[in-house]
């Protein structure tokens, strides 16, 4: 089964074509980066417009990659949340538009449920159960990956995604968006010991993240250096600052998984490109002797094949929508996609 997938949740706009949900038959991307540089940050606005000039070339260039054309697909996937809602109604009433078209099933897809997919690509050995540590810009949380199409979240960030927090402590540091890629490439040869951080708790929620009070340390640290007119060692206070939110990640994946049983872990979303991290999780599982599935690098970010990945298993589940889908800037991993229709 040939499936289109769409991704356009915040800034990549992105099309492939996957073949049962494994298979990469074409893998397209064109990203705004160098436009939202400029302002420090993904421009809402800006994304929605980009996205609606590049989806019908990015459409057609991974039809032409994939060679075959609209008669040869199955099923069009796109992603119709979470992420910033003008993006995403360009992919889904493209998507609409297509499966009106040729007459082809719809299938909304979760934008993190599709993080999560990106590792089957990776990784054509890897089915369900297994525990997931979910690290985006957007999102944090480890989640029971009990089937494809059924999620259990078992803990989640109380205030910043951890991608969140390390973008908005590289641009305190004067690190060019989008800065959690760019503080890891800087930190390369930093010292982690530097700087000291704590480690947030959660009082009585030992399974939940806060990122907000690092967040709020490492800021109040370069502003209390530059009212002293202190140079900081920006390499060490960014390796500093990457460890400890991979301490928190490690630790709670650590106790939650003990408690739970797994011994799988998958790690998903755009932090799970940053090499502390990779790093730390490999010596957790290598202690523990659990299985530790990572996604490519190139799969890392957003993308569409892991839409067409995590489309397909939708499809065999039934979690196909009619065009009264809509987008969702906001919406539970668990929540079946149906309910993308009301
Ligand atoms: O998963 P993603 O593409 O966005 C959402 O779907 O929310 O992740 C983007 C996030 C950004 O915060 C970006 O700074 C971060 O992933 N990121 C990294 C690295 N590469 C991307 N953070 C740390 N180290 C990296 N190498």
């Amino acid at each position: 089964m040939k499936i289109l997938a769409i991704e356009s949740s915040c800034d990549e706009t992105a099309a492939s074509v996957v073949e049962n949900g494994r298979k990469v038959l074409s893998n397209v991307v064109a990203s705004q980066v160098a436009e939202h540089k400029i302002y420090g940050g993904v421009v809402p606005e800006i994304a929605s417009r980009r996205h609606a000039e590049a989806i019908s070339g990015v459409v057609a260039k991974a039809l032409e990659d994939a060679g075959c054309s609209l008669d040869s697909i199955d099923a069009v996937a796109v992603t119709y949340a979470p992420g910033l809602i003008g993006a995403l109604l360009v992919g889904v009433n493209y998507a609409k538009g297509l499966s009106y078209a040729k007459g082809l099933p719809l299938v909304p897809v979760h934008h993190l449920r599709s993080h999560i997919a990106a590792n089957y690509i990776t990784h054509q050995d890897l089915k369900p159960p297994f525990f997931c540590l979910v690290v985006s810009g957007g999102n944090t949380m480890m989640v029971e990956v009990k089937d494809y199409t059924d999620f259990r979240v078992i803990g989640r960030t109380r205030d910043d995604a951890a991608g969140e927090a390390l973008d908005k402590a590289a641009r305190t540091m004067g690190i060019p968006y989008p800065g959690g890629l760019n503080m890891d490439k800087l930190a390369k040869d930093g010292d982690s010991t530097a700087f000291k951080f704590p480690t947030p708790k959660v009082e009585g929620c030992p399974y939940d993240f806060s990122f907000s009070g690092l967040k709020t340390s490492v800021i109040n640290t370069i502003h209390n250096a530059s009212q002293k007119g202190e140079e900081i060692n920006k390499a060490d206070l960014g390796a500093s600052f990457m460890k400890a939110v991979s301490n928190c990640l490690i630790k709670n994946t650590e106790k939650a998984m003990l408690d739970t049983g797994y011994k799988t872990l998958v790690l998903a979303g755009g932090v799970s490109a940053n090499s502390v991290l990779r790093h730390d999780v490999e010596v957790l599982c290598r202690n523990h002797g659990w299985k530790l599935y990572l996604p490519e690098l190139s799969l890392c970010g957003d993308n569409a094949v892991m839409v067409g990945s995590q489309g397909y298993y939708e499809y065999l589940s039934g979690n196909v929508a009619g065009l009264e889908l809509n987008a969702f800037a906001g919406k539970s991993i668990e929540e079946n996609q149906q309910s993308a229709m009301v």
